[in-house]
């Protein structure tokens, strides 16, 4: 018997590198995003996610969840403390929204409990793009982290180091170009910086995906 499509919402989708991963690991994604994203490969709506998951949640068998980083990112830590209460912290109320649904899901976000943190170099990308990731109702594998090879490419400190890892964010200075980005998260169908600056490697959540859904198949999870 074939067994059933199992259904993902991914909340703050961006362009959908999080989506991409869990549609190849069988999922039919949706896609939620306050900003209109017309290169989202999904089904799309453009709503406020809290109120979607508030309404829609239930209905999907596995629930992602990027919330917005700039809250807690090191740079408002730190550089940038005095904007941090500018930013919307959606990770409290967000998280208590999925949990109501009743369904599995896994937030990510860098204050989310560091259930599993994901990183480039254990994929073999030539990125160094931490990712924690908080889980909730099912249970996933967590890798060890692989040590680092050697730099990231780039100007630091007025010295220019060539280098193993690609910076996949900001631009000069030797970061990743475009194409580059794309080709280390393995992303082809969108070319807007920020959207690739924002993104997930679709490889980590089809590593998830993929162990959710057995769980899921399984009946091991809700
Ligand atoms: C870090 S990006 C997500 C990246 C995405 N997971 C990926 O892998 O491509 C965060 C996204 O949250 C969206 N966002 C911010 N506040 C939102 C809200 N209240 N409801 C829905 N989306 C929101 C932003 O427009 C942005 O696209």
């Amino acid at each position: 018997m074939k067994p059933r499509t199992l259904t993902l919402l991914d909340l703050c989708c961006c362009a959908g590198g999080a989506s991409r991963g869990y549609a190849d690991a069988g999922f039919e994604v949706t896609g939620v995003d306050i900003t209109d994203r017309p290169r989202y490969p999904y089904r799309f709506v453009q709503t406020d996610a809290i109120e979607y998951v508030r309404q829609h949640g239930h209905r999907y068998d596995l629930i992602h969840a990027s919330w917005p980083c700039q809250h807690d990112a090191a740079i408002t830590r730190g550089t940038n403390q005095h904007l941090r209460d500018t930013y919307p912290d959606l990770l409290g109320p967000g998280r208590e929204a999925m949990l109501a649904t009743g369904r599995p899901y896994v937030i990510e976000t860098p204050a989310a409990r560091p259930d599993v943190i994901l990183c480039g170099t254990q994929f073999g990308l030539p990125i160094l793009r931490h990712r924690r990731f908080e889980v909730h109702g099912w249970t996933p594998m967590a890798p060890p982290h692989t040590p680092h090879r050697g730099r990231v490419r780039g100007w630091r400190h007025g010295q220019y180091h060539e280098g193993d890892y690609l910076a996949v964010y900001g631009k000069g200075g030797g970061k990743a170009t475009v194409p580059e980005m794309q080709a280390a998260l393995g992303i082809d169908w969108t070319d807007v910086h920020e959207e690739l600056t924002e993104a997930i490697p679709p490889v980590y959540t089809a590593f998830l995906g993929e162990q959710a859904a057995v769980q899921l198949l399984a009946g091991a999870a809700p």
